[in-house]
């Protein structure tokens, strides 16, 4: 058999704290215990695969999933998957689901005071190509209030979940807006110590990947497992 791969483990302060008590969920979730590691087997290593029959084509396409287009500000969200030794994660599929303009998401858990968009049902599909880059055309989502404290507001995010090679590079995190004034107060954001870290959650305004008369462009590069690692969210 051959060597099965081994991945880093991130440095300290790169990844989410399970309690944070200032998310205040977190207070109830986390661990009582310490966690144990589990040895990287080859259950973790080897799978699972996607085929890219799971994205139906036009996917990537979350503005046009209607009869009409979805309401609000378009946007362009693309970047390039990469592995902890900066090599392309090529084929693997990426999810994201967010909220519409509006700052609500079609689910029966959110009843926030704000329109649907019958338009809109903001979950789209894509896979990475040779070069591990990938592409959405979304809606620039709307921020939303919660109930974690006094007058909190969600930033405008992105929710992304990517596969990569593995189970051990599995992702599920959220994606952010640069210059955004609520990252300061976002205790989801601000469960990662590291500053550095925190930073490769906010995305970057693309000025070439922006369509002319069309949509801005914003690019979210994304690297899965080891030191230098996108932060999981919370
Ligand atoms: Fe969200």
């Amino acid at each position: 058999m051959s060597e099965l791969i081994r991945y880093l483990h991130a440095l300290p302060g790169t990844q989410p704290e399970p309690l944070h008590p200032p998310y205040v969920s977190s207070l109830k979730r986390a661990p009582s215990k310490p966690s144990v590691p589990l040895p990287q087997t080859i259950s973790e290593v080897t799978g699972p695969i996607f085929a890219s029959g799971v994205a139906k084509p036009g996917s990537f396409d979350l503005t046009r999933q209607h009869p009409g287009e979805a309401l609000g500000e378009r946007i362009v969200v693309g970047g390039r998957v990469s592995d902890e030794n900066n090599r392309p994660v090529r084929h693997t599929l990426i999810e994201i689901w967010q909220a519409n303009a509006a700052g609500r998401y079609l689910h029966a858990v959110d009843q926030h005071n704000a329109p649907l968009d019958p338009n809109f049902t903001g979950c789209g599909q894509v896979f990475t190509d040779e070069q591990g880059h990938y592409e959405f055309v979304t809606i620039r989502p709307g921020e939303y209030p919660w109930r974690n404290h006094y007058n909190a507001w969600r930033p405008a995010h992105i929710h992304f979940s990517l596969f990569g090679p593995a189970f051990a590079t599995r992702l599920v995190t959220q994606m952010y807006f640069p210059g955004d004034p609520l990252l300061l107060h976002d205790p989801i954001f601000n469960c990662v110590a590291d500053e550095k870290a925190r930073e490769r959650l906010i995305s970057v305004f693309d000025w070439e990947r922006t369509i002319p008369e069309q949509a801005l462009g914003y690019r979210f590069d994304v690297v899965l497992r080891g030191r230098e690692a996108t932060p999981m969210e919370e």
